[in-house]
């Protein structure tokens, strides 16, 4: 590891918004309550990086509680230290790998999910690992509140259309699907909100598609 991540991996130790692997469990059932100190609807940002969704939706709502979840600590760092230099109470960070999110929150106890630009896994034999995976959409179900709505913003034509089909071939309801969202009737200023990596699949023209689905 470079010596800039370095820092940056030893720095969120310190940081009051950030959680590290068994550090989070403490915080299961409680994150509202415990964390922020207040009663507020929990938004989960999956594979958050540097978290621009999760700092972003916390300026635009401050009525609601937002956790932005990477393994990548010298990533999470930038997303954190934005929130503590703006002070701005609303938004934290666990780093952990997605697959343990049961381990971390109750069921029932978030109201939204946002996946922003995951890696696509194209290769069949890792078709497990991708974020709307069946596995994963179950994980998902237990953790939403009834109606919660999960959203996907993803540059990957082929994520997205995996993502549309899962959708119809499960039953699930979908409540906004495109594959060109800037030219799109949900182009408002939650979805204008870029990511990293959003801004570099833009300087390359690529379209960003984007999906918002429920389990009822
Ligand atoms: C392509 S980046 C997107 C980051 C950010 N959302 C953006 O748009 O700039 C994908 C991110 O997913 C994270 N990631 C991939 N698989 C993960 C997993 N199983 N658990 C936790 N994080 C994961 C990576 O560390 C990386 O930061």
């Amino acid at each position: 590891m470079g010596k800039d991540k370095l820092r940056k991996f030893s720095e969120i130790g310190s940081f009051d918004n950030v959680y590290q692997l068994e550090d989070g469990h403490a915080l299961k059932g409680k994150w509202a309550a415990e964390h922020f100190k207040n009663n507020n609807p929990v938004v989960l940002e999956l594979a958050c990086g540097k978290g621009e969704y999760s700092v972003n939706l916390a300026r635009l709502f401050p009525e609601k509680n937002f956790i932005g979840i990477d393994y990548k600590g010298n990533r999470i760092w930038r997303g954190a230290k934005t929130a503590i230099e703006e002070q701005i109470p609303n938004v934290a960070f666990l780093r952990i790998q997605i697959e343990q999110l049961l381990e971390f929150f109750n069921s029932g106890e978030i109201d939204e999910i946002w996946i922003t630009f995951p890696d696509p896994q194209p290769q069949d034999s890792r078709e497990k690992k991708r974020l709307t995976f069946p596995g994963f959409l179950s994980k998902y179900k237990e953790l939403l509140k009834p109606g919660g709505k999960i959203n996907l913003k993803t540059d990957n034509d082929g994520l997205y259309l995996y993502t549309v089909e899962k959708v119809k071939e499960l039953g699930l309801v979908c409540h906004k699907s495109t594959d060109h969202l800037y030219d799109s009737e949900f182009y408002d200023e939650v979805l204008r909100i870029k990511t990293h990596y959003e801004r570099i699949y833009l300087k390359h023209n690529k379209n960003i598609n984007y999906i918002q689905f429920s389990f009822e």
